[in-house]
């Protein structure tokens, strides 16, 4: 292997036509944990994630909102960029494929795949999904619509460029027989193969007419097309090396291709023979994870279960979340998402086994040691299992296969037989008896700790961070050395923190308090017609930031229909980045008025706590902004 080849990770690059959930949080934090390790282990890595602004789907989404196409992306760009800060994504480059150098990348290899004749023009007619942007053959269709979406199709015949993909079904069936590696979990690389075996491979409809889609790259060679946004966003893989990653390191083939089950197809088949007509070495590995459903159901906008990160975040905490999502079911498999089931983690495996864990050292430390740990060398039954785990966690396998949940339960039992030791040792007992020997027991467990916090830094890279200052070891890096039970650290002094995952009761519905008649004098009654003048409208809030100068005052842009800004007194309760996404409740006839400067066109509805907090009214379910509101 060339020696100067960086890891290459990628996730796909999200549609800008809605706001992340869950399911784009998975992919992404995926790839950051595996970015995390191999950085840890010394690698270069090039870890890459973006948006795809193209196609239908965002033209419609822009055009709904009254925006062009780029402004909408620009917009909705932000929040991907947001939330990924907030989960402490630590991706290197962020692509988006509206950049003039993806653009121009894209039309080069369209240049040279036709120069080549790997693409033709062909009269085509065949049955168009347009939600899907596919063409289906009758075949495919069940009961006459759409096999992916189950809506209407419709009849089109034009002319269009194919990209010549038959041609590579063999080899694609053989470079897939020989790789193993190339397509995981097994369970997909056999349903691609299934597939290919089974059913003549078409070609690859690469264009569409301007006249139906205006939002697009246009074809070097016949300026009255567009590309195919599948086409055009799949080539971000390789036009992101040209002009965002460092030119130092050769990073193609890339490392993984990390995706959902769902867009398998376009990645082992568009992609993998995309490359072939262009003579490129195919990636080392796409992996396609399962899908998350919510309470048992699958998660739709229409059902209004979609899970929103942020929520989650500002509930539990990044890392509560991060682990929950990988300890909780086998990457590759679906998954059910409650809370539930997030509660019991945090309180069974962070709260109980690794908090306490800590939480117990750093007491005993003080209390018997003055918080100083003296390093001792000596081999011990104990150390010998610890080296055990650590060896089976910090194996190649595990990690190129995304084997997390088992590399996770590797890490809890190495900190269950860290939490048995100091139930079998009783360090209490021995302080009495043998300084000497306690101060071994607190190292022992000191350096478990050590390499626990190394092995789960990947996975909760801030939790990481607090355990190894309270270790005492801010003064060095957490990096591959520290996997080792040999330690080049002389001394260190240990310091007490905060729980590091507060035990979380799941509170019941709260009483509402029934029967609290308040009197109203009949004078102060409004009539029907008064109340009909008030105009409460759902809004759903597109972008929020603070005011300057205001601790309270937080500008709202919300989408109601139309565009309106707001300003609302909310900044104490609410952080801007968890108010995107949110439907809120918006008295949109109100005169606008000024608040610090700014104008405020409307305001949103909230109620005040006997504690004065303000929670804001939320919709329980989608219903689209602009809905009225009786
Ligand atoms: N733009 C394309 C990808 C182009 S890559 C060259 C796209 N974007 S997407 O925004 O619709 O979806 C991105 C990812 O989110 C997919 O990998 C998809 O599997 C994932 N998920 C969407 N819903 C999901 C769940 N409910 N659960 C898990 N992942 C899901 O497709």
């Amino acid at each position: 292997m060339n020696q100067n080849k960086g890891f290459y990770i990628t996730t796909p690059i999200y549609y800008v036509n809605d706001i992340p959930h869950i399911g784009h949080a998975y992919t992404t934090v995926a790839a950051d944990i595996l970015a995390r390790y191999m950085r840890l282990k010394g690698r270069k890595v090039f870890f890459l994630t973006g948006t795809d602004e193209h196609g239908q789907k965002v033209e419609k989404a822009a055009l709904q909102r009254g925006k062009n196409p780029k402004e909408h992306a620009d917009i909705m760009v932000k929040n991907f960029k947001t939330l990924w800060k907030a989960l402490n994504i630590s991706n290197d480059a962020f692509i988006r494929t509206t950049d003039e150098t993806h653009k121009k990348v894209v039309q080069e290899i369209l240049q040279r795949l036709y120069d080549k004749g790997e693409i033709v023009k062909r009269k085509y007619s065949g049955m168009y999904c347009t939600p899907c942007e596919r063409f289906w053959t009758e075949k495919d269709l069940i009961e006459g619509k759409c096999p992916d979406c189950g809506r209407d199709v419709e009849f089109i015949e034009e002319e269009n460029y194919f990209f010549l993909m038959s041609k590579y079904q063999n080899a694609l069936i053989e470079h897939i027989e020989k790789n193993p590696f190339y397509i995981l979990p097994e369970s997909r690389r056999n349903e691609v193969l299934g597939f290919l075996k089974n059913k003549p491979l078409g070609d690859l409809c690469i264009s569409r007419p301007r006249h139906r889609l205006e939002w697009g790259i246009i074809l070097p060679f016949d300026e009255n097309y567009t590309t195919y946004v599948w086409f055009d966003a799949l080539v971000n893989y390789y036009s992101a090396l040209k002009y965002l990653a460092p030119q130092d390191t050769e990073w193609w083939p890339p490392d993984h291709h990390l995706i959902g089950k769902d867009i398998l197809t376009t990645h082992a088949v568009y992609w993998s023979t995309m490359l072939m007509a262009l003579g490129l070495p195919l990636p080392r590995n796409i992996f396609a994870h399962g899908w998350w459903t919510v309470e048992g159901k699958k998660m739709s906008k229409s059902l209004g279960n979609v899970v929103n990160p942020w929520e989650v975040i500002k509930k539990y905490g990044v890392d509560a979340f991060r682990y929950f999502l990988f300890r909780e079911v086998s990457f590759g498999l679906d998954g059910d998402f409650s809370e539930e089931a997030l509660v019991r983690r945090i309180n069974n495996d962070l709260a109980n086994d690794l908090g306490n864990l800590l939480n117990r050292f750093l007491a005993m430390n003080e209390k018997y040691m003055k918080e100083k740990i003296k390093i001792h060398l000596e081999e011990t039954e104990f150390s010998k299992e610890i080296i055990n785990l650590i060896q089976e966690i910090d194996s190649e396998t595990l990690w190129n296969e995304f084997k997390f949940n088992i590399i996770l339960e590797k890490i809890w039992q190495a900190i269950s037989s860290t939490n048995n030791y100091i139930a079998k040792t009783e360090p209490w007992k021995v302080a009495k008896e043998s300084p000497e020997r306690l101060s071994l027991i607190l190292f022992n467990i000191w350096n478990a700790i050590r390499i626990i916090t190394v092995l789960i830094y990947p996975f909760m890279p801030e939790t990481a961070e607090k355990i190894w200052k309270a270790l005492g070891l801010t003064g060095y890096s957490i990096d591959y050395r520290m996997l080792n039970w040999e330690t080049e650290i002389k001394e260190a002094l240990t310091e007490k923190i905060e729980q590091l995952f507060p035990r979380i009761e799941l509170k019941k519905e709260e009483q509402t308090k029934a029967n609290t008649k308040e009197e109203v004098k009949l004078e102060e009654l409004i009539s029907i017609e008064d109340f009909m003048k008030i105009k409460l409208k759902v809004g759903k809030v597109l972008q929020a930031e603070r005011v300057k100068g205001s601790k309270k005052l937080i500008k709202l842009i919300v989408d109601i229909g139309e565009e309106r800004q707001i300003v609302a007194g909310i900044g104490e309760q609410y952080s801007p980045e968890e108010l995107i996404g949110r439907s809120i409740v918006v008295l949109s006839n109100l005169k606008p008025a000024k608040l610090m400067g700014v104008e405020s066109q409307g305001m949103l509805l909230a109620a005040t706590g006997e504690d004065g907090k303000i929670s804001i009214l939320t919709i329980d379910r989608e219903v689209n902004p602009g809905a009225g509101i009786k």
